[in-house]
């Protein structure tokens, strides 16, 4: 990562910093907390692997009270101390290369170096991905250190340089990501929809929490490089995008989660449709989903929506927690319920 329009983006943004030295440090140690997000219209595909811009557009539910807490400090020397769940992580280590390369860009110079704290509060059966509320929290935590007193939008910015996901991220609540137009990046970052919706619930159903077999970012090049159908995608995603910002504003709860299952399909079919293939589900999954149309059948209004990974995450009203629940019981499935609104 060493562009220049990765510099020039960073600069731009950090010209609207409170602190007229934006990389020296206001305090000792910086505090950050993001939530994790789950997107209902989803983001796949990248137009701008430089600067992480994407294709198409995507709209997401934050889920407060799960997510990250980070603490940042810097010191003399030419490595990063980095933990992560209270276990330090080797140099070599993946994460904390990717998290190294992200910090290079706020270095004041070669010999500082950041000691980073940070733990992600995810339920036992989540199987949540955790690096859009990571470099969420890492960014409001660079910000705290760094009295840079960014708005919301810039922060968004930040955070989705280091993971696109993650310019949801720094918002409770609905937010939407704008795809953005422009090629140096500064339009293509996260805006909260301001609803609050009580009865709005998610169900995480867990299938499996390891860890991915293949990465987002991989994924999503092989997609673009290998699917034909992917030629469709970015206008689906634009128009389930404006369907479901409009069904959210309109509390209207079957089009958004019509729209939300549909979209994720799509997502999905993309995927199995590259080569070689890449199939996340696996037979749990689909016999979870054959649950949720059952149940549909039934009556009870309860749909889903699945990420780079084999869990699925049921979106439903608070009044049908208990029959969602039983259902599950009966393949052996506990289900942890969110309500992002009800504190
Ligand atoms: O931000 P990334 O690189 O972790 O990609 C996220 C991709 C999906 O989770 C599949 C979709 C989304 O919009 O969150």
């Amino acid at each position: 990562m060493s562009s220049s329009r990765a510099q020039s983006f960073i600069h731009t943004v950090l010209q609207n910093s409170a602190n007229p030295a934006p990389l020296s440090i206001v305090k000792p140690n910086g505090h950050g907390q993001a939530p994790v997000n789950i997107a209902l219209s989803k983001y796949w595909g990248k137009r701008d692997a430089e600067l992480n811009l994407p294709i198409n557009g995507s709209v997401s539910i934050s889920l407060p009270g799960l997510g990250t807490t980070t603490q940042i400090s810097v010191f003399e020397g030419n490595e990063d101390w980095i933990s992560l769940n209270g276990k330090t992580l080797p140099a070599g280590d993946k994460f904390a290369k990717r998290l190294s390369a992200f910090l290079g860009w706020f270095r004041k110079s070669s010999t500082t170096a950041f000691k980073v704290d940070t733990t992600n509060s995810v339920p036992t059966a989540a199987g949540l991905a955790s690096s859009a509320s990571g470099y969420a929290a890492l960014v409001f935590a660079l910000d705290d250190l760094f009295g840079w007193q960014l708005s919301k939008s810039q922060l968004s910015l930040l955070a989705r340089f280091g993971s696109g996901s993650a310019s949801r991220s720094v918002y409770d609540g609905f937010a939407i990501w704008h795809k953005g137009d422009s090629d140096n990046g500064l339009d293509s970052f996260a805006e909260e929809i301001n609803v609050t919706w009580p009865e709005f619930t998610i169900g995480l159903v867990k299938v499996d929490t390891q860890e991915k077999s293949i990465g987002s970012t991989l994924g999503m090049q092989q997609t673009v490089e290998t699917c034909d159908l992917y030629q469709s995608w970015p206008q689906q995603a634009e128009r389930d995008i404006h369907n479901i910002h409009q069904a959210i504003l309109n509390k209207d709860f079957t089009t958004l989660g019509k729209t939300a299952e549909h979209n994720a399909l799509s997502m999905h079919a993309t995927m199995i449709a590259t080569w070689p293939p890449i199939v996340y589900w696996q037979p749990e999954s689909v016999a979870a989903m054959h649950v949720v149309w059952q149940l549909r059948e039934n009556g009870v209004e309860v749909y889903f929506t699945m990420d780079a990974g084999p869990n699925l995450k049921l979106i439903l009203l608070d009044t049908d927690k208990q029959a969602v629940l039983n259902a599950f019981k009966e393949i052996n499935r506990p289900i942890e319920f969110i309500q992002p609104f009800k504190g």
